[in-house]
């Protein structure tokens, strides 16, 4: 597959080396220096583009990419109150759009536990729920973007909690999301359940980045030749009903 690379940072070198491990091309690399040539001949000549930029760029990237029939799998995070504008775009281009808040194989069956979980607990409303994420000082969203996923897939299981804030104390309704920054962490995260009994908690500890390329990479090849609005259920057979 020719792919089109959008950001060369931390993700987007990781993501190069397993494209190459693979058999895939990357054809062009676009970073901030070179951002124009996100319209040149090379760029359109990509069957895919991956996109792993920063919150303020991943709109106007993907939307270009749509806009140009190039089909893109982002993992960006921060922009997702635009998600419907994409999606729209998208179905209208007749183009393909993959979003995952998290490519790696283990965090997609965290969240299927953390959603089976949350289905148990939310018949026990002597437990409350609150979580911690744990990431490198360089990340520049926050609550991370895995984090708000786990939050809102508990929002709508449990109808005791109604929103999410990034603080460490919270109302009866609120889910608190504590959210800590330390030295070169690649990911932690913990949902804890608390009563006056006991504490169940259910953690994932990303070890290092290459979970996470290679999930970009089968997300990409899942992708190509597809229409449509795809996540990482669909190329799991995750059920989230
Ligand atoms: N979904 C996931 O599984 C997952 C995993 C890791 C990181 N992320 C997210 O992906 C994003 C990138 O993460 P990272 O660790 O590689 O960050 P990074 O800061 O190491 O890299 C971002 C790169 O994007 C470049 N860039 C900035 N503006 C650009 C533009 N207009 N066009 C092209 N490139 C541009 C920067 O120069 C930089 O090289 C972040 O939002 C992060 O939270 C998601």
């Amino acid at each position: 597959m020719k792919i089109a690379l959008l950001g060369y940072g931390k993700m987007g070198k990781e993501i190069e080396k397993i494209a190459h491990k693979r058999g895939h091309e990357i054809v062009i690399i676009i970073d901030k220096d070179n951002q124009d040539d996100i319209k040149s001949e090379t760029f359109l000549s990509a069957q895919m583009a991956i996109e792993f930029t920063t919150p303020e760029t991943a709109f106007d990237n993907i939307s270009t990419c749509l806009l140009s029939s190039v089909p893109v799998v982002s993992g960006t995070t921060g922009w997702l109150s635009r998600y419907d504008e994409i999606k729209a775009l998208c179905e209208k281009q007749q183009c393909a759009f993959f979003y995952a808040s998290n490519y790696s194989l283990g965090v997609n069956i965290f969240f299927h536990i953390n959603r089976e979980l949350a289905r148990i607990m939310e018949h026990y409303a002597d437990y409350n729920v609150s979580m911690e994420e744990i990431h490198h000082i360089q990340k520049k969203d926050s609550p991370s973007g895995t984090a708000i996923s786990l939050a809102n897939d508990i929002i709508s299981l449990i109808s005791r909690k109604l929103l999410w804030i990034n603080e460490s104390n919270s109302k009866d309704d609120e889910i608190a999301i504590n959210s800590i920054r330390e030295g070169t962490v690649p990911g932690t995260h913990t949902v804890v359940y608390e009563s006056e009994a006991d504490i169940i908690s259910i953690e994932h500890r990303a070890k290092n980045r290459k979970g996470l390329a290679l999930g970009v990479i089968i997300a990409a090849e899942f992708l190509i030749n597809k229409k449509g609005i795809y996540t990482m259920d669909d190329v799991l057979g995750i059920s989230n009903k």
